[in-house]
């Protein structure tokens, strides 16, 4: 079985498919990583992240680099948007991506193309939603839990930035596939989404 979970960041999207994959009891891709990997080995070598040639080249990073800290930080992750515009970085990441998602035994995967693009087959998909504010908030907190310096109108607009940036973008622009079931959790807490998104997908799984 494949469970593809899209959305927006700091949905909750990454939090979702986690829980998913432990429910079910299966991997779990956060394809995220992968644009942030691609991001970072490009900076870390000078290159330009708006540049489809040097975005491209760093679509080789070492394996190692995905468990850096520095992968999870909001520039990164600003970093990873300007590269994903690129149709020749999503080709190239695209082997990879399909192959976890075709193992047998199933996977859950989370990303912003996963239902429309990766896994269009996918038997059960999940496009997870937030306000803004709701999803500021939630970032604002994760921030000051690991003692970065945070301000809720530069994230608010950082937020507006990356999903303006992914959604307007020509190559797998973030959209909900039309199967998708769409989870608004901007009045969940975390377990609530969490028991929303695991009862969805059973639903699914029951009536297909
Ligand atoms: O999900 P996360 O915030 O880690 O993703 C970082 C960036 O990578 C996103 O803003 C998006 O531009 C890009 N991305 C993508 N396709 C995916 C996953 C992430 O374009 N499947």
């Amino acid at each position: 079985m494949i469970i593809a979970v899209d959305g927006p960041t700091a949905s909750g999207k990454g939090t979702i498919a986690k829980a998913l994959a432990a429910h079910f009891g299966l991997p779990h891709l956060d394809t995220g990583l992968l644009y942030r990997a691609v991001a970072l080995h490009c900076v870390r070598h000078g290159g330009n992240p708006d540049s489809p040639a040097d975005a491209l080249a760093a679509c080789d990073f070492p394996a190692p680099l995905m468990a850096d800290p520095e992968l999870r930080s909001e520039t990164t992750g600003g970093l990873a948007s300007r590269v994903s515009v690129h149709p020749e970085v999503r080709t190239a990441l695209y082997d990879l991506q399909r192959a976890f998602a075709m193992q047998s035994g199933g996977a859950v995967l989370d990303g912003r193309d996963i239902g429309t693009v990766i896994a269009p087959e996918a038997e059960a998909k999940l496009f997870v939603i937030a306000s803004i504010p709701a999803r500021a908030e939630r970032r604002f907190r994760e921030m000051q839990e690991m003692g970065k310096a945070a301000n809720r109108t530069t994230i608010e607009a950082d937020l507006e930035l990356r999903d303006l940036r992914d959604a307007t973008r020509t190559a797998a622009p973030l959209l909900a596939a039309e199967d998708a079931m769409i989870l608004d959790t901007s009045l969940l807490n975390r377990d609530e989404a969490i028991a929303r998104a695991i009862a969805l997908v059973e639903l699914k799984l029951e009536s297909s």
